[in-house]
């Protein structure tokens, strides 16, 4: 579904992705995973458009997509929930939901949709009314990650999903990710932490300074410590590398 092939991009002279590759397939949820300034919200917005990259490709459901604008890949089905949310505060969350909505015209299909999503997050519908900007943090990351479903996503991608938010919510959080996976979306899941991914994941994959440097399935990276290592940067004799 997505494939994307030594991407390099950055800001002004500092190249944050060098030359990275990964590809997510159809009904996959894949996690992208690495320290504070590794690369990943780059390796996001550079797949989302929102970035050019100065070198690579990535091509989404066989065609080559670097450089389109973000608009076009969300008609083509390729939707960013961005690092922080991103939602508007100050509007309800009917109105926040509505933006999610508006680039859709089959107005029928799209009045099911809502009401499915509703059925996912319950507690929006309860908070349909009320301003966005009282829910709570995790409330919040549900009603960006629904405005997201309702742009009808074939690839869904999340920025740090449990930024900010308690351990239980995290639960509520990833519980909702399950669901929609399980119910055919294709996730790509960035977090800064490797806890309790490894329950969800199908694969994942370690950003550190802009490179790849590991990758596996999740039985593969829950046995030993391969995962720890390549996320603080130590090889297998316990050297520290760059
Ligand atoms: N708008 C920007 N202007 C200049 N440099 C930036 C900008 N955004 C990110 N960077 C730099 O690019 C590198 C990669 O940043 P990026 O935001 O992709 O990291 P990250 O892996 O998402 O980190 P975090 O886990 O903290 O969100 C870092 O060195 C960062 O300082
Ligand atoms: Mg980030």
């Amino acid at each position: 579904m997505l494939e994307v092939n030594g991407l390099t991009a950055g800001y002004g002279r500092l190249t944050a992705l060098k030359g990275v590759d990964i590809r997510v397939d159809e009904g996959e949820i894949v996690f992208i995973v690495g320290p504070n300034g590794a690369g990943k919200s780059t390796l996001l917005k550079t797949v989302a458009g929102l970035m050019a990259p100065t070198a690579g490709t990535v091509g989404f459901r066989g065609r080559p997509i670097a450089g389109r604008v973000p608009e076009e890949l969300c008609r083509q089905g390729l939707v960013l929930v961005p690092e922080g949310r991103h939602i508007f505060r100050t509007l309800t969350v009917q109105e926040n939901l509505a933006v999610g909505a508006m680039i859709r015209k089959d107005k029928a299909a799209l009045a099911e949709d809502l009401e499915k999503v509703l059925d996912t997050f319950p507690i929006l519908r309860d908070r349909f009314k009320g301003i966005a900007g009282h829910l709570s943090g995790g409330e919040q990351q549900q009603l960006a990650i629904a405005r997201a479903i309702l742009q009808r996503p074939a690839l869904m991608m999340i920025d740090e999903p449990s930024l900010g938010l308690a351990p239980l919510v995290i639960d509520q959080v990833y519980e909702s990710l399950r669901q929609l996976n399980a119910g055919g979306l294709t996730l790509l899941v960035v977090e800064q932490s490797t806890a309790r991914i490894l329950d969800l994941a199908s694969r994942v994959y370690v950003l550190r300074n802009g490179h790849v440097v590991l990758e596996g399935t999740a039985p593969e990276l829950a046995e030993g410590n391969a995962l720890e290592d390549a996320y603080f940067g130590y090889v297998a004799d316990g050297h520290a590398v760059a």
